[in-house]
């Protein structure tokens, strides 16, 4: 390396340890005047190589633009830099932007009030019991007193997989396989789809209920009714009032409906509640003795009661909705809101 070499080279480091030191945008801009300016030390030095020996000349010229340009890079990104913030440095990125959300999927709705329902059951001391929902005709309909020609077989309409095998039309089949199974005492509440050749606003053909069994020695109707009124107060987040009207159903004696104060209009009549005010919310009642003896309990000794509630009923009181189809046509926008 020449002399002259050596000198630019210098110029060079002397240069780059200066903007090392430089702690702002103006710090920077004085080395480029100092160095690069019309009379900085690299610009004397260029306009300098004409004094040279010309066969000098083409290297030493070579040598000085190579380093004007790398310095005029250097005092160029040192610039930027030092007017960046610190945090946005480096990758361009301004991390105080908030960040796209992804997308997070959330519990279906039924399947948060089907929780709730067996929770609130769980802490009064019920355990959680499953059955097919492929049944058949003497579990689904005959165990429960409700033998073939019987009128009581139109109060639901039947999907039938054979002559003999159904798509279970309620939860109560559940009760007999499970009194078959287990002797007293029993507490359960078995969650589970069932199916019904029915559809409109408030019904679909394949819907959830919960069923409640309860066999002891015993057991009255008013426990009945203090387990479903402690579990009604629960489930809704709002208080309100409960009525047990007399109904029928063959696998109970007594049986009744429990409607409960509209909770969208408080009683005063709406849309939701038919302008009745009250709502249907589930069927229950004292566990038939011809159910007992078809299982093989004594009745003599044993008593209990039953009830079968439907779970998107409680669902369109509990959130507001209006219609049941909902539930099942899977719009993110609606399912998104839970
Ligand atoms: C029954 O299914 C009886 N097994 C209930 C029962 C159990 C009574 C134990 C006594 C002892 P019901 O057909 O009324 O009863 O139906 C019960 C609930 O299911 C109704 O109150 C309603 O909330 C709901 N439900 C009935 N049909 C439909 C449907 N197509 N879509 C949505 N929910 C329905
Ligand atoms: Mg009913």
């Amino acid at each position: 390396m020449t002399r002259l070499n050596q000198t630019i080279e210098a110029i060079k480091s002397e240069a780059l340890a200066a903007l090392d030191q430089a702690g702002d945008p103006e710090a920077v801009k004085a080395l480029s005047v100092k160095y690069l300016g019309r009379k900085g030390l690299v610009t004397l030095f260029l306009r300098n190589i004409t004094a040279l020996p010309p066969e000098e000349r083409p290297a030493a010229g070579k040598a000085a633009n190579i380093i004007k340009q790398e310095l005029e890079a250097s005092f160029q990104a040192a610039e930027k830099r030092l007017s960046t913030p610190g945090d946005q440095q480096e990758s361009g990125i301004d991390v105080t932007l908030p960040g796209r959300p992804a997308p997070v999927g959330t519990l279906h709705p039924l399947t948060r009030i089907n929780r709730r329902i067996c929770d609130i059951f769980n802490r009064m001391g019920f355990n959680i019991a499953e059955g097919p929902e492929v049944e058949n005709d003497y579990h689904n309909f005959e165990a429960l007193n409700i033998p073939k020609n019987h009128p009581a077989r139109d109060m639901q309409d039947t999907f039938y997989v054979s002559d003999n095998i159904v798509l279970r039309t309620h939860t109560s089949p559940i009760q007999v396989r499970i009194m078959e199974k287990h002797a007293p005492p029993i507490r359960v509440v078995a969650p589970g789809k069932v199916y019904r050749c029915d559809s409109d606003l408030t019904h679909t053909p394949m819907f959830h209920q919960v069923e409640g069994l309860l066999v002891d020695t015993n057991v009255s109707f008013g426990d009945l009714k203090g387990i479903l009124t402690a579990f009604v107060q629960e489930v809704f987040d709002v208080k309100t009032s409960l009525r047990f009207r007399p109904s029928f159903f063959p696998f109970t004696e007594p049986s009744a409906e429990v409607d409960i104060l509209c909770v969208m209009c408080r009683g005063k009549g709406c849309k939701v509640c038919s302008h009745t005010g009250w709502l249907e919310v589930m069927g229950c009642g004292m566990v038939h003795p011809a159910v007992f003896e078809n299982v093989g309990y004594d009745t003599s000794k044993y008593n209990g009661f039953a009830f079968g509630m439907g779970v998107e009923r409680i669902a369109m009181l509990h959130y507001g909705i209006n219609d049941i189809r909902l539930f099942f046509e899977g719009d993110v926008r609606f399912l998104g809101q839970f």
